[in-house]
């Protein structure tokens, strides 16, 4: 008989809150690249590019990354794998620089704390 597991299901959940996410922050983008447009097709259905963009991890690490989110959905061309890998071993390796967090859209943040200016 056939059960839908948990996980699956936790993953369908995660995916579509994602896509909101998603569109309230276009501003992150996969870095430019000959993989981008592949990366972007095949990651970004899911989750917003931050949650790549925050990794620095080495390609053993991101060879498991790509092997799971494959698992969990990720459309990848068999042959695209080792590039994709590559791509983001080279863009989000242990040695570049500590991902920056930008403020969500421009809007105002922590607005209770700004003294009003009357
Ligand atoms: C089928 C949906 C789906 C697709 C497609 C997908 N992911 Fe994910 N990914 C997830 C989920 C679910 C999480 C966990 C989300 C969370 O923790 O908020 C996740 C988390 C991650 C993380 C954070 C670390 C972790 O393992 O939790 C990274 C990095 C990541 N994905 C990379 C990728 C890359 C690279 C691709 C493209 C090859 C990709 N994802 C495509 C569903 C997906």
């Amino acid at each position: 008989m056939f059960r839908l597991s948990a996980g699956v299901l936790t993953v369908a959940l995660i995916c579509a809150l994602g896509i909101a996410g998603a569109a309230s922050s276009p501003n992150e983008q996969l870095p430019a690249g000959a993989m981008q447009e592949k990366a972007s097709a095949a990651c970004l259905t899911c989750h917003e590019a931050r949650i790549i963009l925050q990794q620095r991890l080495g390609k053993p690490a991101w060879t498991r990354e790509m092997d799971k989110m494959v698992k969990w959905g990720a459309v990848v061309d068999p042959q695209d794998r080792d590039a994709l890998i590559d791509y983001f071993s080279a863009n989000f390796g242990p040695d570049q620089p500590a991902y920056v967090a930008t403020k969500s859209s421009g809007a105002p943040v922590m607005k209770s704390r700004s003294k009003p200016k009357h």
